[in-house]
């Protein structure tokens, strides 16, 4: 059923085909340089990029500026305290912030983090710390089309493993991230967030919850875990993220805002030694380096986040989304996460090998033939490991109707038909840290393509 209507338009075009291979061509066929005005489908992200709605824009208006103290900031934590448990919040400007104030608060040099998956910016936070990402995925994880419920657990018999090689000292934190971003938006259980807990107490680690997509999570878990059928999806919430010491959040995923994030705990010690590394790095801990403003609509949010309609909506559209693509005879990961549906670029275009970056080229003939963008997850973004060819096309949330994702399903199935044209690419510059590749490296194709 669909739970919205449209108050406030967004013109957006199709550029020329012209246009389009101009574009291409300048960003050095690398989607994150295009202009965003030559993008008629924007799918590379659903992170602060959705449609807040009426009651979140009445916030912004009466978001209160004030340096210290702020009316927004009470709304926020009553919020969070509500909708997800904790008592303690800890602002930051996005969830990247959220993770630099805590990882940063609770690594040093020569730990090990233990995480389902890390996303690329958690790796980093672990990694700047000097400290060691370990990813637990479970058996199956990567197996592209299998049916299994929940393919984004945290295996406890690799952390087992991890722990016996390195030692239970060196591991003072292990994390879940939920959904699994980089396992295709994979949803975890209940039940195997119970097990991470109590294997977290075995060895006297911290257990951090990632929860940008706990909403998202409790509504796949309402689905899939018998026990939770009959409960709402705030119950859900709150029974999962329970579960953890503190969880770092992402305003901009199911906070449904713009900006912001957060770190949240019941743990006094904790929530000092958080804030006062967050006055360091994101400013005052009633505002922590968002407006007023923000803070009001993901105040706001968070409450719609839980809403039944609102999960029942998304989650439903996604499906759709990826059945409009799998009808059309485009490959993809099953079954479709969260947040975006993954498409299987090694299976879409078979001829080409991985060095010469088969999901970017899919990447980029998805913007060629319909101005399409969405973002590669393979060998160009995660050099040197064995991850699937994926290109990911993330739903921004309350923004695109039926007629944009058939478009989308419509363009995909014609680069296929057409695959045997499409040429490979090779990296013509790209930045010192190679981990931040895909976000400026530059490429050309490999011989022309059409
Ligand atoms: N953790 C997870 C699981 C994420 O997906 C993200 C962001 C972050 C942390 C960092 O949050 O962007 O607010 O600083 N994911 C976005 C994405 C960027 O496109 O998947 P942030």
């Amino acid at each position: 059923m669909v739970a919205y209507k449209t108050k406030v338009a967004e013109r957006i075009h199709l550029p020329s085909r012209d246009r389009r291979e101009r574009a291409l061509a300048e960003a050095g066929y690398n989607v994150f340089n295009l202009d965003a005005e030559d993008v008629f489908v924007d799918l590379l992200t659903d992170s602060g990029t959705g449609a807040m709605s009426d009651a979140q824009w009445a916030a912004v208006m009466r978001g209160d500026e004030s340096y210290a103290g702020s009316r927004s900031f009470d709304e926020l934590e009553s919020a969070v305290r509500d909708v997800m448990g904790f008592s303690r919040v800890v602002p930051t400007h996005q969830g990247r912030g959220a993770e630099n104030v805590l990882y940063g608060t609770l690594l040093s040099e020569g730990d090990v983090a233990l995480n389902n998956t890390h996303f690329d910016t958690t790796r980093a936070h672990v990694a700047n710390q000097g400290a060691d990402p370990v990813d637990c995925p479970v058996e199956g994880a990567h197996d592209l089309a299998t049916d299994e419920p929940f393919k984004g657990n945290f295996s406890l018999e690799r952390a087992r493993s991890v722990v016996d090689e390195v030692g239970a000292e060196r591991v003072p934190l292990v994390i879940s991230t939920i959904t699994n971003n980089s396992t295709a938006g994979q949803p975890v259980s209940v039940e195997n967030t119970r097990r991470v807990r109590d294997f977290a107490d075995e060895i006297d680690a911290t257990f951090v919850i990632d929860a940008c997509r706990f909403a998202e999570n409790a509504g796949f878990v309402r689905r899939r875990e018998d026990e939770f059928t009959d409960a709402d999806i705030d119950e859900i919430a709150r029974e999962q993220l329970g579960y953890a010491d503190a969880i770092v959040m992402s305003g901009k995923k199911d906070g449904l805002a713009n900006a912001g994030g957060f770190v949240a705990t019941d743990d006094e010690a904790l929530f000092e030694r958080c804030k006062q590394r967050a006055i360091l790095y994101e400013g005052f801990p009633t505002y922590g380096g968002m407006s007023g403003r923000d803070v009001a609509a993901l105040a706001v949010g968070l409450r719609e986040a839980v809403e039944e309609a609102y999960v029942a909506d998304r989650i439903d559209g996604v499906r759709a989304f990826a059945d409009l693509l799998e009808d059309a005879g485009v490959p993809i990961y099953t079954p479709p996460g969260g947040h975006a549906v993954y498409l299987d670029a090694g299976a879409a275009l078979p001829h080409l090998d991985s060095d010469e970056f088969p999901g970017q080229a899919l990447v980029c003939e998805l913007y060629r033939e319909g101005g399409v963008r969405g973002v590669e997850l393979g060998s160009f973004a995660f050099p040197d490991t064995d991850r699937p060819e994926l290109v990911r096309l993330a739903v921004p949330r309350r923004t695109y109707h039926t007629e944009h994702f058939e478009h989308v399903a419509e363009t995909a199935a014609t680069v296929i038909e057409k695959r045997e044209s499409v040429a490979g690419l090779e990296i013509t510059s790209e930045p010192e840290n190679r981990e931040l590749r895909h976000f400026t490296a530059d490429l050309e194709p490999v011989s022309p393509s059409q």
